[in-house]
């Protein structure tokens, strides 16, 4: 709707400069010049008219509605990075219609994601573009104060007991995938020499979703992947696109088979729960499990169609990031084998047997290896999957001062109905901020005095300023440079998990494969695509390590 009002509002202001008697000559001259007249309306308006002291500097574009999406579309990084030098660290861009304030830097991040929601609004934000895939009474479907008790009840399965079992099936399943998929025949002939090669993502994904389904989504969705439910899956991944996003309901057949797969997932997920309550299989360590024993505050268990909704907004979730996160690793891995051997012979020094054995981790001893720690930490710096964050302003909000002021003695206001946008991907690879921040050095987070270290324990640390917003405690966090989990009330709740799954497939792969670049240099990112994903090609070169 807001779109179209901001459609009709520049056809109005259009059409009010065309005079108002015609020959049907210049009628005909008028109709075939509309376009160009709206595009000098647009700049003139621009130039010309002064704007409005309190609000923040608009970015300059030539096409009016459009605005400036086709750059942030492309690259958002290279944007902003010129919209900051520009404008400062506040500014407003176009994107078809809808006004986004940006607010870049460790102070942006603070002042979009540690807002209050009342004023700051992620349901409003997103929930035209997640619903249809998630489902209803779930996440943005439901006020925060809702979202936030389910979160609670998510963070009830995510419990380190769960997390002991899980590293074991992690392992277990990319040790069944690699001596079963064509992806990797040569390893499974048992060839040490030859190097063969496969596409990153490709493994990554299919990895990700059989070793989340064997853990966190349960036995039942693991056994369907064989079958139906990877269809549905996919069908659900194709209604989670920028598309989706600016235009929530189009007559196109990718948004039909959307809405069809959304209502054979949820009706799959509830034949599930239906089937284990009737039955006395225990599935202790699942998601499922935990989700059905829960209660809200007044004293409600979810519903059926809640838990299944749950469910498939947490396999989005955790989908597409993880993936992407694990193909970065895998690539800069490849890319630097000085630093893979460096995991490798961790893993050699913690659990190694005799040449090409391995004991299994712990989930404990996994969360305590510094090398593969930091390759996943320094992955997700340059390469956070999730690069903006939005929420729709339900209420006028100032801008502190120290962040962007038009002078010294007056501020800027976000008025209602903008969305304002963190990029923590600006502050994550800002060369005021970081040594060398274009290279990937895992390194840099064992340095006790480098920026890493600072910018972590301002993210992280348990022992400064904590806030519980409903679902645990979590560090205040809101002004790091790093944030790749985001902060606030819409903080990440499936970080360990990512550390935890992540970690496991790195490592085993690593275990068993050297690994080399295909290409002369990394893929770029696509961002044509929700999460900052490799572009095609990229592959990557591995050979089998030992003999079985
Ligand atoms: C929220 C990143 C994995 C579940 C978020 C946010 C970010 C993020 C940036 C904040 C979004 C916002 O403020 O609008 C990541 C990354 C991951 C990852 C980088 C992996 C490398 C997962 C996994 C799960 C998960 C595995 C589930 C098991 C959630 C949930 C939220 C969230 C429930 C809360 C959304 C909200 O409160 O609005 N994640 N995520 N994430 N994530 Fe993750």
């Amino acid at each position: 709707a807001m779109a179209a009002d901001a459609w009709s509002g520049f056809l109005a202001e259009a059409q009010s400069h065309i005079p108002t008697t015609f020959s049907p000559r210049l009628i005909l001259l008028a109709f075939v010049n509309v376009p160009v007249i709206a595009v000098l309306v647009n700049v003139l308006w621009q130039l010309v008219v002064p704007r409005d002291k309190s609000l923040p500097p608009l970015v300059f574009h030539w096409l009016p509605f459009i605005g400036s999406a086709p750059s942030y579309g492309n690259d958002p990084l290279t944007f902003f990075f010129k919209c900051r030098e520009k404008y400062g660290d506040v500014f407003t861009y176009v994107m078809f219609g809808r006004k986004v304030t940006v607010a870049l830097g460790p102070k942006g991040n603070n002042f979009v994601l540690g807002g209050k929601s009342k004023a700051f609004s992620a349901e409003d934000a997103y929930t035209h573009f997640t619903t249809p895939v998630f489902g209803k009474d779930v996440v943005y479907d439901v006020p925060n104060e809702v979202f936030m008790e389910q979160k609670r009840f998510v963070k009830v399965g995510l419990s380190t007991e769960n997390f002991r079992v899980y590293v074991d099936e992690i392992e277990r399943e990319v040790d069944d995938f690699m001596n079963r998929d064509g992806a990797f025949r040569i390893y499974q002939m048992n060839d040490i020499n030859e190097w063969a090669s496969f596409d990153v993502l490709k493994v990554m994904s299919e990895i990700t979703i059989l070793t989340a389904s064997r853990t966190l989504q349960g036995r039942e969705v693991r056994e369907s992947l064989d079958k139906s439910f990877s269809e549905l899956y996919m069908d659900l991944d194709g209604g989670f696109t920028p598309l989706n996003f600016l235009f929530p309901n189009l007559p196109l057949e990718s948004y039909r088979k959307r809405d069809a797969a959304h209502i054979k997932m949820s009706e799959f997920y509830q034949s599930i729960l239906k089937k284990r309550k009737a039955g006395s299989v225990s599935h202790d360590h699942d998601m499922m499990a935990a989700l059905m024993d829960q209660q809200y505050r007044n004293g409600r268990p979810l519903a059926d169609h809640e838990i299944a909704h749950i469910m498939i907004a947490l396999l989005m979730a955790g989908q597409h990031t993880s993936s992407s996160t694990g193909s970065w690793a895998l690539l800069h891995l490849a890319d630097n084998p000085a630093i893979a051997e460096a995991v490798y012979e961790e893993q050699v020094k913690h659990f190694g047997l005799s040449e090409g054995q391995f004991r299994p981790m712990t989930y404990e001893e996994l969360r305590a290896l510094p090398i593969l720690d930091s390759v996943i930490r320094e992955t997700l710096r340059v390469h956070p999957p999730i690069h903006s964050i939005m929420r729709y302003v339900r209420e006028p909000v100032v801008i502190p001062p120290t962040l962007s002021a038009p002078s010294k003695d007056s501020t800027f206001v976000v008025p209602k109905g903008h969305y304002v946008l963190a990029c923590p991907l600006v502050s994550q690879m800002d060369p005021k901020i970081w040594r060398d921040c274009e290279t990937w050095e895992p390194a840099r987070w064992s340095d006790p005095e480098g920026a890493a270290a600072k910018a972590y324990t301002e993210y992280e640390d348990a022992t400064g300023e904590q806030i519980d917003f409903g679902f645990g405690l979590v560090s205040k966090g809101t002004e790091s440079p790093y944030q790749p989990f985001g902060a606030g009330r819409h903080r990440c709740i499936g970080e360990q998990f990512a550390y935890l799954q992540l970690g496991t497939i790195i490592a085993t792969l690593i275990r068993k494969l050297e690994l080399r670049l295909d290409a002369d240099e990394l893929p770029k990112h696509n961002f044509h695509t929700m999460i900052m994903l490799p572009k095609d090609p990229r592959t990557i070169s591995y050979r089998r390590r030992h003999f079985d």
